[in-house]
């Protein structure tokens, strides 16, 4: 167990990006209360996670991690959660089927709610109220009511990630992740996007292989890894009282683990070594995410590895780089040649959304092809270094968005404004998350043979 630590320590620590809550007696009886509350998921599916993911730090194995930037409260409901999965189910066979190499799925989602913010203080006209910070902690209207953190949107955050996470379960154990339906994972508006006859190819070469395969007795009725997958979920570790009233010790083990999601990260606001949220992020044992943008420097990422994964445990972190398309060719070497130097294990992931961010026609938004472009750079930088690309971090929604410009249909400034629905950062819409996995899976492959990943399974 980490040394001098406790579900409560990073309480004596400075922290970062956490709102003031006005009535701290109620803030202390909602943690209460959630301390009471089952986990949402188990030491056991975190450990296999873990597993998982070492495989990927050995260079077996990629990582897909996607989901909102901000889930959000008003549009919670069964539709956005099953086109989100299978929008992320297409990509995962894609880059299965390109990778030859399992794919480890984890959504951001069921739990990823708090915000760090830029700014406390958000503008509009002449008039100045508090930064939105998520649904978990205050809401997204501009009126001043609105904008007061209120701990109740905890219960709420906690219940919606319960009901979330269930569906998703249903969804990956109950028949629908089943390979049989890799033609039925087309989302409606992506049926006519230039993405899809690729995608239909390749389904049609999946579904006469499984026939084949049928053919002499490997069925998904005999072979679980064909009707199943396995789903993860991961959130940013922000709101820590919160993350702290749902961390248990695993009967199993004695181990201390976050059960409010499989993997949590810690952002780049908010990795400071000696500050509250590395300090709690020490002491579990879940598989933890650390993001590393541009300030990030070589002696700084040692330091919080030796902190963060003090027996250099495969599978436990996953750096997850996000410099800017222009700026990944001058951070990420240095960074990747210090953890080869000090032999750490770690998973190398790239974010190409947080460093690619733009005002246009007021909207924030990220061009598509310097998404492509910093995901490139990632892939040739790591060959070149001679390590594994294990994975990729994005924001996507399976929902028809306008949110990023650029990609197969040529969205542009003006179209922003058609369907803008995010309560954050800018997302992929579905077309431009299959354009992605597509790019992605052409990098990856080589020695294509499809039988092999069904062999394999898909789970
Ligand atoms: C995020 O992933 O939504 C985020 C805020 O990222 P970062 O910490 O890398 O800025
Ligand atoms: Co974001």
């Amino acid at each position: 167990m980490a040394q001098n630590w406790t579900p409560t320590s990073w309480r004596q620590k400075p922290v970062s990006q956490v709102p003031d809550f006005p009535d701290a007696a109620a803030l202390a009886a909602t943690e209460a209360q959630l301390a009471t509350y089952p986990p949402l998921v188990f030491a056991g599916e975190a450990r296999n996670l873990k597993k998982a993911l070492a495989n990927v730090s050995e260079g077996r194995g990629f990582l897909l991690q996607g989901g909102d930037c901000a889930e959000s409260f008003a549009e919670h409901g069964a539709d956005t959660i099953r086109d989100f999965f299978r929008a992320f189910l297409q990509m995962a066979v894609v880059l299965t089927f390109g990778a030859q190499q399992p794919v480890v799925k984890v959504g951001r989602i069921a739990g990823q709610f708090a915000k760090p913010r830029s700014s406390n203080i958000e503008r509009q006209g002449d008039t100045e109220l508090a930064s939105y910070r998520g649904d978990i902690i205050n809401g997204i209207d501009f009126t001043p009511e609105s904008r007061v953190p209120n701990p109740e949107r905890q219960i709420m955050a906690y219940r919606q990630s319960a009901a979330t996470l269930n569906l998703l379960r249903a969804f990956a154990m109950g028949g629908y992740a089943n390979l049989d339906n890799v033609h039925q994972w087309m989302l409606g508006f992506v049926k006519d996007s230039p993405q899809a006859e690729r995608y239909r190819k390749l389904a049609d070469r999946i579904s006469e292989t499984m026939d084949f395969m049928k053919a002499i007795g490997i069925t998904p009725e005999t072979n679980p890894s064909l009707r199943e997958t396995d789903f993860f979920t991961s959130h940013e570790a922000l709101l820590l009282g919160y993350e702290q009233a749902l961390t248990r010790v695993d009967s199993t083990s004695g181990d201390w683990y976050a059960t409010s999601g499989h993997m949590i990260w810690i952002g780049d606001r908010t990795r400071q070594p000696d500050h509250a949220h590395v300090e709690y992020c020490r002491g579990i044992r879940n598989p933890i995410g650390l993001k590393c943008g541009p300030s990030m420097t070589a002696d700084g990422l040692i330091e919080l590895i030796d902190i963060l994964n003090p027996a250099n445990e495969a599978g436990r972190l996953t750096l997850i780089c996000r410099f800017g398309h222009d700026k990944v060719a001058e951070h990420l070497p240095r960074l990747i040649r210090a953890v080869q130097r000090e032999g750490k294990k770690v998973v190398w992931s790239c974010d190409p959304m947080h460093g690619n961010t733009i005002t246009l026609n007021s909207y924030k938004t990220r061009p598509f092809e310097r998404i492509l472009s910093e995901v490139e750079s990632f892939f040739q930088i790591h060959r070149a270094e001679g390590t594994h690309p294990g994975g990729i971090h994005i924001e996507m929604t399976g929902n028809d968005v306008t949110e990023c410009t650029g990609g197969a249909r040529a969205l542009s400034g003006a179209d922003l404004g058609d369907r803008y629905h995010t309560h954050c950062d800018p997302r992929l819409n579905a077309d431009q998350a299959l354009e992605l996995a597509f790019l992605l899976a052409e990098r990856m492959k080589g020695g294509r043979d499809e039988k092999r990943m069904l062999v394999n399974g898909w789970a």
